[in-house]
């Protein structure tokens, strides 16, 4: 099925699909065991940085493969891309999903570069997300303000032609300093008016009741990455404080298995219909 399929079905049963980030072989293997686990599907997802540091066919390689012995159901998706060239880089190589992330941008040029890509990817009739609002990078307040507006995001959806759009309702990318919170009604309304796919980044750090709720008003898409990253390095860095062992190949499957561990709990969470 594809993704945007599986994502509309998932929204029409108020449930969502998880959205990891993988970094390298291991956190990938983490990610599908707890799929493989727990026979849920799983978008995996690769952004620039994590492209440049794999390459991009042994990026897609890892994720079929691992995802292939396991057993498991995955999309490939490209995460916050900046630049069209490098979206169509990942569509030459066979990516299930691309984001193009013009939130920075002002509103016409958003929908310009957005189009731009949806046309381009029509021809491989994959899913493409955008980002209308803008969810902060670590370090940045979130302003209400920059909060998606309802009636701009089924503007946005009508001219564009995005399957999926990530929305701006309270969300932040890497560790809340306080408490998350999510604009609901705002959600509310946007799924009210919008027909499409909804996206919520930042899902690191959001409380399972919180996040249930947003499930439940239209988000079908959840994102995690930093916590991930944070139990594989934080795992590493304790094995590491009270052992000399030098064969990595005793150490990563402690973290292979603390990644398994978050990505088993946001998939429970994620994919429980209320
Ligand atoms: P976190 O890093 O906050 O989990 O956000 C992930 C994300 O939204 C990736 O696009």
């Amino acid at each position: 099925m594809k993704l945007n399929e599986a994502l509309k079905q998932a929204q029409n049963n108020k449930q969502a699909i998880l959205a990891a980030n993988f970094y390298n072989y291991e956190t990938c293997k983490g990610i599908i065991l707890a799929a493989s686990e727990l026979k849920l599907p799983v978008i995996l997802q690769l952004t620039r940085s994590s492209i440049e540091y794999m390459g991009v066919k042994n990026a897609v390689s890892i994720g079929r493969i691992v995802s292939a012995d396991y057993n498991v159901k995955s999309w490939i998706h490209l995460d916050h891309c900046q630049e069209p060239e490098l979206v169509k880089v990942c569509l030459d190589e066979g990516f299930d999903s691309v984001m193009i992330d013009a939130s920075d941008k002002s509103y016409d040029e958003n929908i310009k570069i957005t189009s731009g890509v949806v046309k381009t990817a029509e021809s491989y009739g994959v899913n493409v997300e955008a980002e209308l609002g803008y969810v902060p990078k670590p370090d940045s307040d979130v302003e209400d303000d920059k909060f998606t507006v309802p009636a701009e995001a089924k503007n946005f959806v009508e001219n564009t032609g995005v399957s999926s759009l990530a929305v701006a309702i309270g969300s932040k990318h890497g560790f809340y300093k306080g408490e998350a919170k999510l604009d609901i009604k705002r959600l509310q309304e946007i799924h009210a008016i919008t027909n499409t796919n909804l996206v919520l980044h930042g899902g690191s750090g959001i409380a399972a009741e919180i996040l249930k709720e947003a499930i439940k008003n239209g988000i079908c898409k959840v994102n995690v990455a930093t916590e991930t990253k944070d139990i594989f390095m934080r795992t590493l860095k304790e094995v590491m404080s009270k052992s000399d062992e030098i064969d990595l190949r005793k150490v990563f499957p402690i973290a292979i298995k603390e990644v398994k561990s978050l990505i088993e709990t946001k998939l429970k969470i994620v994919s429980v219909a209320e």
